[in-house]
């Protein structure tokens, strides 16, 4: 098996790379996928990689293989990719990739993203900036609100009862950690196969960070970020987020404005899957520009 990030060969095969063209990797995180585009690249090619996650970029900054006159690292707001273009003076795109969702580089740090470390309940992609940490959400949201993010955002049917306990507990003193939230999870929400705390983790992430809406927003200004006949190639781990994708992409080929690369969701082989249990969740969807 083709080592490598995961379904790497389809995203630089839907791609399509023209060695001379502009790419976006809108999800930066490690960089894994950035490399593999970049390494399809000619001398005049350019790649112009961005993440919300200001830490991140700093370390990207300083990686040996980022520091390449090719190379534009932008801490940014994808959401935002139409003025940044602008602000840069740089052209639409020859092809732009999105990476949804929480990355490892997150998933090791302190910021309160995984359940098995005792840190902080932050869980802000953009630490530092406006808006409620998951530790405001866990100790200050009303139990019915609470109950509905874990709900919408983490499919968990358990909602309420995760939602119950998390109150009582709060009233005796603050839920700072992520393994004190995990902990109380447990007691109320036994059984599974993966760890009781996953899908409100997942929920908490979702909701502190407005994913799904962010994901939607993409489509608002895809055509204006890509030439004609640009490509977006779309990674997902979560159905919702696949949902979204595939309805938005619909709406958009129902209106001429893209054509559909994908009929159905490619995911990865079983062998991959096998080798690493998280590539069964992952969903690749692609398009070009009209
Ligand atoms: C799944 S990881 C990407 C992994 C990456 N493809 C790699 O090869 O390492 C997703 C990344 O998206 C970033 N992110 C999440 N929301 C974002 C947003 N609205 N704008 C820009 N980056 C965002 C996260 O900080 C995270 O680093």
């Amino acid at each position: 098996m083709k080592e490598g990030p995961l379904l790497s060969a389809e995203v630089i095969s839907f791609l399509n790379i023209n060695k001379d063209g502009f790419y976006i990797d809108a999800t930066a995180g490690m960089g894994y996928l950035s490399e593999v585009i970049l390494n399809e690249l000619g001398e005049k090619g350019n790649l112009l990689m961005t993440d919300l996650d200001k830490e991140l970029c700093s370390l990207l900054k300083k990686n040996e293989i980022f520091r390449d006159s090719r190379i534009t690292i932008e801490n940014a707001d994808y959401c935002d990719m139409p003025a940044l273009l602008k602000s840069k003076n740089l052209p639409a795109a020859d092809g732009i990739l999105f990476d949804f969702g929480v990355g490892t580089y997150q998933l090791n740090s302190e910021r309160g993203f995984s359940f098995m470390k005792d840190d902080f309940l932050d869980m802000r992609y953009n630490s530092g900036g406006a808006g409620p940490k998951a530790w405001d959400v866990v100790n200050s949201f009303p139990e019915k609100e609470l109950a509905g993010i874990i709900y919408e955002f983490g499919e968990e049917r358990r909602s309420r009862r995760i939602a119950k306990s998390i109150v009582e507990e709060r009233k005796k003193h603050p839920i700072d950690s992520a393994s004190q939230l995990a902990d109380i999870i447990k007691k109320c929400a036994r059984g599974g196969k993966t760890h009781p705390a996953t899908k409100t983790f997942q929920a908490l992430r979702i909701f502190v960070n407005s994913e799904m809406d962010n994901v939607r927003k993409v489509f608002s200004f895809l055509q204006e970020i890509l030439k004609p006949g640009g490509r977006a190639v779309f990674l997902t781990f979560h159905s919702i987020e696949d949902r979204i994708v595939k309805t938005e992409l619909k709406k958009l080929a129902s209106d001429g404005a893209i054509e559909l690369l994908t009929k159905k969701a490619v995911k990865a082989t079983h062998a991959q899957s096998r080798i690493q249990p998280r590539a069964r969740s992952i969903r690749l969807r692609a398009a070009q520009i009209t």
